[in-house]
Order: C-alpha cells, then sequence, then structure tokens
C-alpha cells in the first residue's frame, strides 16, 4: 500500500481526494498496488465529509509519518507551501503541486533540494491545468532547441473573453461565472491582471531556456482594458482577442518573455480555443509547431495532472525525475523594446493625426473613432509614437497581433 497525503483542500485538493477514489482500480494496475490517502492537511472544518477521520490541523503529522511517501502540495501560495514542500522533501518525501507561484518563484530552490534528498518535485498541474504539457516539454521535445512558446495560458480570462465575444456578457458577470466554476484564484485579480499567466510562461521559459525567468522581471498585462468595442472591432480586422503568453528564443540563447492581449487572426488555431481551454503552441527546431490543448483549470482536470505526479514520485522513487533550472544569473530575459509585432490601435482623434505618427498598415475611420493596423514595429519605438499620438487625441486601446 502506497500511502500519500493532500496538503489543502480547496478546489484542487478535494479534486485530488475524487480521483484517488473515482479511479482507485486503475491507479493501484498501474502502480502494482493500492494508494490510500491517509491525510488531509487543512485548518477548516470539514466534519461532515465522509472522510473526516483523513484530516489533521498539524503539519508535523504528515512530515513525521515514515509511512508517507508523497504529498500533495495544492495549498497555493508563497508562505506555508514553501516552508512546507522544503521541510517535506528534507524529510524525504516526494512533492507534486499545482502551485504556479511557487513554482515560478522557487522551483530552482526546490528542485535543488529535491536532487539533493533524491526525492522528486513535480508540477505538471502549474501549468495548462490537466493538459500535459510539462512532462512533454521535458522528456519528449528534449531533444529540440526550443524557439517559441505562445499559448492561452489562463482558463479564467479566457471564459470571460469568450462570454464577451460570443454572448455579450459583461466582464463582471463573466468573472462571477468563471469564480463558481472552480476557475478563477482565490484572488480573481492575478487571473485578469495576466499575473497567473505571467507565472506559467514563466515555468515553461525556465523549462525551454534551461535558466530561471523571473515573473517579477517579466512584462505582464491582462484583460481589464478590453471593451466590447474592441471585441467588435477585433471581429471586423477577422480577429478574436485572447490573452496570450509568449517566449521567444533569439540567436544568442537570450528570449524575450511576456504576457499580453493579443489580436488573433481566426486562421489561427488559438483563435478557436474557447471557454476554460488552454492551448499552447511549441515550436521546437526539430518538431516545429506542437500544440497542446485541454482545459486549462477545474477541479478534477487540475486534480488528474498532481495525481498522475504523484503515481510518477511513487513509481519512480529510486529513480528521481532529473528536472532543474539555474537560478536566473545568466539573466536570459531580454527586454521587449527591440520586439518587433503590428499592432491594433483604437483612437479617438483625427484619423490624418493617427497616420502621421504610426506606421499605419491599414485604417478604418468609423465616425467616432479610428481603427488602426501598424506595420511591424519595434515595441519601443510603437510605445515612443503611441505617446506622441496620445497628444493628440485618446488612445482608447493598443494591442499586439499575433
Ligand atoms: N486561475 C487559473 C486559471 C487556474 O484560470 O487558469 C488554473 O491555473
Amino acid at each position: 500500500m502506497i500511502k500519500v497525503a493532500i496538503m489543502g483542500h480547496g478546489t484542487v485538493g478535494s479534486g485530488v481526494y475524487e480521483v484517488f477514489q473515482m479511479n482507485a482500480d486503475k491507479i493501484a494496475r498501474a502502480l502494482g498496488e493500492p494508494v490510500e490517502v491517509k491525510y488531509v492537511l487543512d485548518l477548516r472544518d470539514f466534519s461532515q465529509l465522509s472522510y473526516a477521520d483523513k484530516f489533521v490541523k498539524d503539519f508535523t503529522v504528515l512530515e513525521n509519518d515514515p509511512e508517507i511517501s508523497v504529498v500533495a502540495e495544492v495549498m497555493g501560495g508563497v508562505g506555508a507551501a514553501f516552508e512546507f514542500t522544503k521541510r517535506l522533501l528534507c524529510a524525504g518525501k516526494s512533492v507534486c503541486t499545482s502551485n504556479k507561484e511557487l513554482v515560478a518563484m522557487h522551483g530552482e530552490e526546490l528542485l535543488a533540494i529535491a536532487r539533493e534528498h533524491n526525492v522528486g518535485y513535480m508540477f505538471e498541474a502549474s501549468v495548462g491545468g490537466g493538459i500535459p504539457l510539462i512532462r512533454p516539454m521535458l522528456q519528449c521535445l528534449a531533444g529540440n532547441e526550443i524557439v517559441e512558446i505562445c499559448g492561452i495560458l489562463n482558463g479564467t480570462t479566457n471564459y470571460i473573453l469568450t462570454q464577451m465575444i460570443h454572448s455579450g456578457v459583461s466582464f463582471e458577470d463573466a468573472l462571477r461565472q468563471a469564480q463558481e466554476n472552480g476557475y478563477a484564484e482565490k484572488d480573481p485579480t492575478a487571473d485578469v491582471e495576466g499575473h497567473d499567466a505571467c507565472r506559467k510562461i514563466c515555468i515553461l521559459s525556465d523549462i525551454a531556456f534551461g535558466d530561471k525567468f523571473d515573473p517579477e522581471e517579466v512584462e505582464c498585462e491582462g484583460i481589464t482594458k478590453i471593451t466590447l468595442r474592441d471585441v467588435a472591432a477585433a471581429d471586423k480586422l477577422g480577429c478574436a482577442i485572447k490573452l496570450i503568453g509568449r517566449a521567444v528564443r533569439c540567436d544568442d540563447g537570450t528570449a524575450y518573455a511576456f504576457v499580453a492581449p493579443h489580436l488573433v487572426p481566426k486562421s489561427n488555431l488559438l483563435a478557436s480555443v474557447e471557454d476554460v481551454f488552454n492551448a499552447v503552441m511549441i515550436d521546437g527546431n526539430a518538431t516545429g509547431d506542437v500544440m497542446f490543448y485541454g482545459k486549462g483549470a477545474g477541479k478534477l482536470a487540475t486534480a488528474s495532472a498532481v495525481v498522475a505526479d504523484m503515481m510518477d514520485c511513487a513509481f519512480h522513487k529510486d529513480r528521481r525525475r532529473q528536472i532543474f533550472w539555474g537560478d536566473g544569473s545568466q539573466h536570459l530575459l531580454r527586454p521587449l523594446d527591440t520586439f518587433e509585432s503590428r499592432w491594433y490601435v483604437r483612437f479617438s482623434g483625427a484619423k490624418s493625426d493617427l497616420e502621421a505618427f504610426l506606421p499605419v498598415d491599414s485604417v478604418t475611420d468609423r465616425g467616432d473613432e479610428v481603427v488602426a493596423v501598424t506595420r511591424r514595429c519595434a515595441t519601443a519605438e510603437l510605445r515612443r509614437r503611441l505617446a506622441l499620438l496620445a497628444e493628440k487625441g485618446t488612445i482608447a486601446n493598443a494591442m499586439r497581433m499575433l
């Protein structure tokens, strides 16, 4: 019997318990022995649950129990979760997590501790929820130099944008629905301001490029400025608006990484990724584009990835997976100033002013405002021109085009 524990009984934690019960036979067949969830660590009262006897409030119970070999950390945050993870790894227990904030901020340190103690620290659920993505990157794509990662990495914002695009639902109502469905973070600011997607593009970049990409240094813009007018203007241009996380490798081994809303042409597969679904396009220098698609958030989808990691750790307990990246000292993150894109600009002011200040490719005068698409332009140059244009009218929105 393999004995495991779960730290945190929120959306994902309760899902991990449920997946272990729902698929107990399958999991036992795969591992050659059954798995028992011995403890669930949570300070709240769950005495009404049929498995209330599993709940403990004292972390040291897990830490000191030699029977526990693998623990799910699904508490979130970088406070207690960080401390407990370190202590569990030092106690010789593998830890599997959905906690992207912790992996993005301290992944390299936790992986080093895991390595030192010959245990696993795995985080498939931290990016893309139930989509197999981390393991394929680490293993199946290992022979590639990653050229580009481009994806929809946040289910909540994709759900909100889909509701705005197809049903004209307001931003607030769509966010409420996403929260009710268990997609959103505890504080949904992390979703709508792009911080969650930023942590995820950092984790993917860490893996792809081999050194830490610090979420606090990666440029990040969310979806709060997008209005139904932008949605309609994008539609007229044959595009859908999507929050995109991108990382693009340069020839010298540095990489651009950022999160921002983009106008995505409807011919691009990412434009048709809707609701809570995520999709990530990875361009390997040997494979070309490979696309990963599935539910990027939600209880059972995310739990399935945590459970799979726990099974992996249990199965490979004497041959831990070799996962590591550097501490950021290579400074691989390249400033966006020189990154070139085409831009969509919605402007209240004279068409002639817009044409004078921006390298315009197409421009449509809609009466009360002008919508333009620029030629490719470096970010710093485009921003300099937008600042000049802002003196002539109001820039309602400006977004990159994919
Ligand atoms: N809040 C996150 C999202 C959960 O909406 O994608 C999954 O990481």
